[in-house]
């Protein structure tokens, strides 16, 4: 290399570094250098979600927000903090943990558009209602929200009341006890069944569907569970990688997708094709019939979007249901006294035997498990226009951060459950504390404005309710009792037991329970 080209290359490289500097300057005070970190890579960037644990000067960590919830606001004494980053690109993300302001957020969509472009990975199958925007957006959900019905409601509920009846009596059979050593394995197979039956019109039941049909190499189930759960194994392999597929992970993360693909157009294509229509109401049917237009018989839907869309129920719908509902038996395993209220308050309103009937018991338990467990701990948000968001210091006084537009911002709903300003005692378990007046604002597993959950009234709670008034009411939950936990005290039993991660969605990491027959 001649010594020309050497000063060239150090120059650029100088220029390089001086750029980044002066506008991670500016960044800083265009945000009045509000507390918060000061990385090298950007915490939203897709290394920056790649690194786990915090690292000082260098790394946000994308566990941070959960692992610290409130603890950092608490500490710095702001509701607000700010994350500026210099690589790959000079960036500023702003975490929000303040009840009024994350409301101004919600329900000012123009102000504060979605991120599209970070929701690219989960539209391979085609656009859908999550990762779209504006007018788009507008269009899938008028066409989208009506198929959440109280037809698709009742379905819903009958469904979920078969499928637990079916593991009672079929797969549980007549044992006393049965033990499970991480109960996602249990919470997983139900929520499937549910979204496969409410959702894709499909029965699919403990026992059968284990073979794939001849033009099939994966059954329906798996299919379904594989391509919701691999969604960020997916984005995050390239394909010559997932080609080669070089772990047992891999190979069925590559088979599910076109699987999937082929069983969706197979279902469409034969409810075009069917003979006569047989009333239905299933999402997936719902969608189906709202697409045709009454007029002319014209598709609203592109065939892409229509899958898109009816892969979106299943991912939005699965994980999301499953872990809250292991979060939950948990929660009543470790707090034996709620478990008893719960059961006492199910007795009191069901006679002996009978299927459940009233929706609005056990709510209360539902909602605190997602209050302490939010399946959903971050929401993104971008800015479109120069702002400012408005919140106080811990003393009260005003404090104002202004907000650029691309400024990236961050729904941060672990730090709003665990804040004191709302919550009591955050840490402890009290379902008692939805009963009566809560602080509704600062309650938000499902988002919140014009772009909350779809499935949270009519879908995720009628199963939920269902789920747990039948399990209750037969069997009792305990923590597995192990020989090498034995001398552990209450404290760390629950830190064991509810050890969780972040995945696709916030993940119970090996939660035994065990099901004692009342
Ligand atoms: C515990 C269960 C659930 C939780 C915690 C939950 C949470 C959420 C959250 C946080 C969002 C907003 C996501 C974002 O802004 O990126 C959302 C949106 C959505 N959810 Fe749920 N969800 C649950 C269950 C379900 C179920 C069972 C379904 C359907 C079967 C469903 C369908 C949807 C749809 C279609 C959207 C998109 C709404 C829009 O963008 O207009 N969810 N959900
Ligand atoms: C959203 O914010 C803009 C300012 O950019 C304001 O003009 C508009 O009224 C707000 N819309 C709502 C619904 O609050
Ligand atoms: C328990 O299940 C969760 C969620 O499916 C999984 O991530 C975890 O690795 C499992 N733990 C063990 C010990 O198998």
């Amino acid at each position: 290399m001649t010594s020309t080209t050497l000063v060239t290359l150090l120059a650029a490289v100088v220029a390089y570094v001086l750029k980044v500097l002066l506008d991670f300057h500016s960044a800083v005070r265009s945000i009045r250098n509000h507390p918060g970190t000061r990385t090298v890579i950007d915490a939203l960037s897709p290394i920056g979600m790649m690194v786990v644990t915090p690292i000082p000067v260098l790394a946000h960590g994308n566990q941070r927000s959960w692992k610290y919830k409130h603890a950092e606001y608490a500490e710095l004494g702001y509701d607000i903090l700010s994350s500026v980053a210099a690589f790959p690109r000079v960036n500023t993300d702003i975490f929000v943990a303040d009840a009024a302001v994350i409301k101004e957020i919600t329900t000012n969509r123009s102000r504060f558009p979605k991120p599209v472009d970070i929701y690219k990975v989960i539209s391979f199958f085609g656009d859908n209602i999550v990762g779209t925007e504006g007018d788009e957006w507008k269009r899938f959900r008028k066409i989208i929200a009506p198929s959440f019905s109280e037809r698709n409601n009742r379905l819903v509920w009958d469904g979920t009341v078969k499928i637990m009846n079916d593991l009672f009596e079929a797969v549980w059979g007549s044992k006393e006890e049965v033990t499970v050593d991480n109960s996602t394995d249990l919470t997983i197979p139900i929520a499937l069944f549910i979204i496969g039956v409410a959702g894709f019109g499909r029965s699919m039941s403990w026992t059968d569907d284990v073979n794939p049909s001849s033009d099939h190499t994966m059954p329906f189930k798996d299919a379904l569970h594989i391509a919701s759960s691999g969604v960020f194994a997916k984005a995050a392999t390239p394909n010559w990688l997932l080609n080669l597929a070089p772990t047992e992970h891999l190979r069925e993360v590559k088979t599910a997708y076109p699987e999937l693909h082929q069983y969706m157009t197979e279902m469409v294509q034969a409810r075009r094709t069917a003979e006569k229509k047989v009333e239905q109401h299933d999402l997936f049917t719902s969608l189906l019939d709202a697409n045709e237009d009454e007029d002319d018989g014209q598709a609203k839907l592109a065939d892409s979007e229509l899958l898109g869309n009816i892969f979106i129920f299943l991912l939005a719908g699965h994980e999301t249901t499953a872990h809250t509902l292991c979060f939950t038996f948990g929660l009543l395993a470790l707090y034996q006294e709620q478990q008893e209220k719960l059961y006492q308050q199910i007795r009191s309103v069901i006679p002996e035997g009978r299927i459940p009937s009233a929706l609005i018991l056990g709510r209360s338990v539902f909602y605190e498990t997602l209050r302490l467990f939010p399946p959903v701990a971050g929401v993104p948000k971008t800015v479109a226009e120069d702002t400012a968001l408005v919140t106080a210091d811990s003393f009260g006084n005003k404090v104002t951060v202004p907000v650029l537009q691309g400024t990236s911002l961050v729904l941060n709903i672990a730090a709003l459950h665990y804040n004191p300003r709302y919550w009591d005692d955050p840490h402890a378990f009290k379902p008692e504390r939805f009963h009566g007046d809560w602080p509704r604002d600062a309650f938000l597993p499902f988002s919140g404005g014009a772009r909350s959950c779809l499935g949270r009234r009519w879908f995720f709670e009628t199963e939920g309710i269902a789920i747990m008034t039948m399990l209750v009411s037969r069997y009792k939950i305990e923590v597995k009792e192990e020989a090498e936990f034995a001398g552990e005290t209450f404290a760390e039993r629950k830190e064991r037991v509810l050890r969780s991660k972040r995945g696709v969605t916030t993940t119970p990491v090996r939660m035994p329970l065990v099901f004692k027959r009342r």
